[in-house]
């Protein structure tokens, strides 16, 4: 199988369809209501339909959609489930779906790096891990990275896509396995868990600030369990450590892909271009890039048209005449955007995807969409 294909414009640049075939992981980010979670959906149909064992994970994924992907109330989170009527050839492969549970997924990371049941459950049922577990900053991203780590060493899959929670900035999946490497060196995490020291000893100044800020706010009894959770979470620390590099390394690996997902309205192509150009310094693998939700330009009037209209007194048809001028200019801006994000995709393929009149809601629609992309 080659990397590199043949395209029409004579150039090798790596299509969307090769990258589905040949990377073992592909991420999907971007900013926020782009269409994240149906490319990654209709990823995985065109890797299914290239005969391969892909597993989608999806985090939160808008009502319509996850009817499509059969994960509704009556499926367990954290459990693949086969979705059906994606695949009907000998030579199709098969497509899962999975919706994440980031707490399931700490909980499974926390007793395959702790040393004993005693010590894992020392960290998990600590009332402070238990109010702050779907609150941590990042933590959701942290934990769909941790999952795709997961199932791709569990050998069960050719490939696994895992996009990206819908939060404020899409880099936060790409820095959240530094991010909680630098958690665990912060000095107050450190002052916090090294030792024996109770927290009447802490002497370091910022965790004594810290602690004495929390006492305040929330009483002693949480500032013996907040210590108590960091020295808990100690016994682990190595191990998570260890993963977070792990994690990390696997995002950079060579069968990784990251695959931006925008759309070309300015806010989001200024967000995007951020992101390429995150992925491009942290030396992270781009698969591709996918510019949705585009306007089709419409018919140009003719001059005849043009004078023929220009006499319009209010009325249905000015209203549609001013309609047309305000979507061919609304698709002008959006062409210009799109040069602009084209020239910081570098050798990666740029796919445009236009605006459907229909939410992408079932099946046959993601296939629909899946023809598009590759
Ligand atoms: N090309 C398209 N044409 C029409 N509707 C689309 C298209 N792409 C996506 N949609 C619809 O737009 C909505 C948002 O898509 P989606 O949930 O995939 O975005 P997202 O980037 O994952 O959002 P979030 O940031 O909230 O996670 C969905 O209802 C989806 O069906
Ligand atoms: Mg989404």
């Amino acid at each position: 199988m080659s990397r590199k294909e043949q395209r029409s414009d004579g150039s090798t640049k790596d299509s969307l369809a090769a990258v589905v075939r040949r990377s073992e992981l592909i991420l999907t980010c971007g900013p926020g209501g782009v269409g994240k979670t149906t490319t990654a959906a209709a990823l995985g149909v065109a890797a299914a339909h290239a005969g391969r064992k892909v597993v989608v994970v999806t985090v939160d994924p808008a009502r319509r959609l996850a009817d499509a992907l059969g994960l509704d109330e009556s499926i367990a989170a954290d459990e693949p489930h086969l979705v059906k009527g994606v695949t009907n050839r000998k030579t199709d492969g098969e497509l899962w779906a999975l919706m994440l549970d980031a707490e399931q997924t700490f909980d499974r990371l926390v007793r395959e790096q702790a040393g004993s049941r005693k010590q894992a459950d020392a960290v998990l049922n600590n009332p402070v891990y238990q109010a702050i577990s779907g609150s941590l900053s990042g933590a959701q991203e942290y934990m769909a990275v941790e999952r795709l780590h997961q199932l791709h060493v569990s050998g069960e899959w050719d490939l696994v896509i895992v996009d990206t929670p819908p939060s404020r900035h899409a880099i936060d999946l790409l820095e959240a396995p530094d991010r909680l490497v630098g958690f665990l060196s912060h000095p107050v995490y450190r002052t916090l868990t090294v030792g024996q020291r109770t927290f009447a000893k802490v002497t370091d100044a910022a965790s004594s600030m810290f602690l004495w800020a929390v006492k305040r706010l929330a009483g002693p009894q949480i500032v013996e369990d907040t210590v108590e959770f960091f020295r808990s979470l100690a016994n682990i620390e190595g191990g998570l450590r260890r993963r977070a590099k792990e994690v990390s390394r696997l995002l950079r690996g060579d069968r990784t892909s990251f695959v931006v997902v925008s759309s070309p309205r300015a806010e989001a192509v200024g967000e995007a271009e951020h992101l390429l150009d995150a992925i491009g310094d942290k030396g992270f693998p781009l698969g591709g890039l996918v510019v949705n939700l585009i306007h089709p330009m419409p018919t140009e009037l003719s001059d005849d048209d043009v004078e023929l209209l220009a006499d319009l007194d209010d009325g249905p048809l000015a209203d549609q005449l001013e309609w047309h001028h305000e979507l061919t200019r609304l698709a002008t801006a959006e062409r210009s955007e799109l040069v602009a994000i084209g020239k910081l995709a570098g050798d990666a393929p740029m796919i445009e995807l236009p605006l459907l009149d229909v939410d992408i809601h079932d099946v046959p629609g993601l296939i629909d969409l899946s023809a598009r992309l590759v």
